[in-house]
C-alpha cells in the first residue's frame, strides 16, 4: 500500500483542480462466494480535487478492478443509490467531493450499516423498504374535493410537510440510527419522515392510520434523540425535528 502525500504529488503553485495527484482509498470488500468475513483491499487512484468519491469509485472498477461492486445511478445526488459509509460517516458518494477530504490519509470506504451486506459496498435494502411500505406512504383522499376539482391547499399548508418531501429515500438516516443498528426491527427515521410527509399533509384523509401504524413498539418511541441521522441527511432534512413532530401529533391524537 503506498500512502502518497499531497504535497510531494502537487508541485509548486500547481492549481489542484487542474492537477491530478494521487488518493489512496481503502475499500471494505466482500465476496460471498469467497470471503468468510469482509475485508479491506487498498486502491491508489489519481484524483483532481474537484472529483468525487463516485468518480474514485469508477476509476477503480473501469481502470483496476472490475469486480468492485456498488450501486448509483443518477451520479447527481437524486436517486439515493449510492448511499456509503466515507471516512466513517454516511454521504453519498456523488455528493462528496475529494476536495473536503483529508488526503493526506487513505479515505475509508465501506457498506452502510444495519442491513445485510451482500457484496462489497451493496446491502439489502429490502428491510429498508418493507418499513417504508408499512406507513403507507402515499396520499390517501377518497373524498371528493370540494366543488369538484381541486384539493386547494393554502401555502401554510404545504409549508407545513415541504422539509420531508425531499427525501430520495437513500437510507442513509436510518442506517446510521444506533437504535435501528440494534435489532433491526425499528422503524427508522426513514420511513418516520415519509409517513410526516402524509401525516401533514392537508389533503390526506388518512393520518391517523399512519400515526396508529407508528405508535407500535418500533415505531416513533423507539428514538432516542441522538440526531445521527439529521447529520447524516444528504437533503438536509430536519429528520429528528420530523419525528418529534410525529410523537406530538401521536399525543394530540392528529396532526
Ligand atoms: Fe436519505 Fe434523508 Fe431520506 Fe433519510 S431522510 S432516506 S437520509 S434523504
Ligand atoms: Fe436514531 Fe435519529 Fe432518533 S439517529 S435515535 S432516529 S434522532
Ligand atoms: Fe444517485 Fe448518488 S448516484 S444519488
Amino acid at each position: 500500500m503506498s500512502t502518497t502525500t499531497i504535497a510531494a504529488d502537487r508541485p509548486g503553485n500547481a492549481d489542484p483542480a487542474i492537477t491530478p495527484f494521487t488518493v489512496t482509498f481503502l475499500i471494505r470488500r466482500f465476496d460471498p462466494e469467497v470471503d468468510e468475513e469482509p475485508r479491506w483491499q487498498d486502491f491508489d487512484v489519481e484524483m483532481y480535487a474537484t472529483d468525487r468519491v463516485l468518480d474514485a469509485l469508477h476509476k477503480i472498477k473501469w481502470e483496476q478492478d472490475g469486480s468492485l461492486t456498488f450501486r448509483r445511478s443518477c451520479a447527481h445526488g437524486i436517486c439515493g443509490s449510492d448511499a456509503m459509509r466515507i471516512n466513517g460517516r454516511n454521504r453519498l458518494a456523488c455528493k462528496t467531493l475529494i476536495k473536503d477530504l483529508d488526503i493526506s490519509k487513505p479515505i475509508y470506504v465501506e457498506a452502510i450499516k444495519g442491513l445485510p451486506l451482500e457484496k462489497d459496498l451493496i446491502v439489502d435494502m429490502e428491510p429498508f423498504f418493507a418499513s417504508f411500505r408499512e406507513v403507507q406512504p402515499f396520499l390517501i383522499a377518497n373524498k371528493a374535493p370540494e366543488g369538484g376539482k381541486e384539493r386547494i391547499q393554502t401555502v401554510a399548508q404545504r409549508e407545513r410537510f415541504d422539509d420531508t418531501t425531499k427525501c430520495i429515500l437513500c437510507a442513509a438516516c436510518t442506517s446510521s440510527c444506533p437504535v435501528f443498528w440494534t435489532d433491526g426491527q425499528y422503524f427508522g427515521p426513514a420511513a418516520i419522515v415519509n409517513a410526516h410527509r402524509f401525516i401533514f399533509d392537508s389533503r390526506d384523509e388518512d393520518a391517523k392510520v399512519r400515526l396508529d401504524i407508528l405508535n407500535d413498539k418500533e415505531g416513533v418511541w423507539r428514538c432516542r434523540t441522538t440526531f445521527n441521522c439529521s447529520e447524516a441527511c444528504p437533503r438536509g432534512i430536519q429528520v429528528t425535528q420530523a419525528i418529534a413532530e410525529v410523537k406530538q401529533a401521536i399525543m394530540r391524537g392528529k396532526p
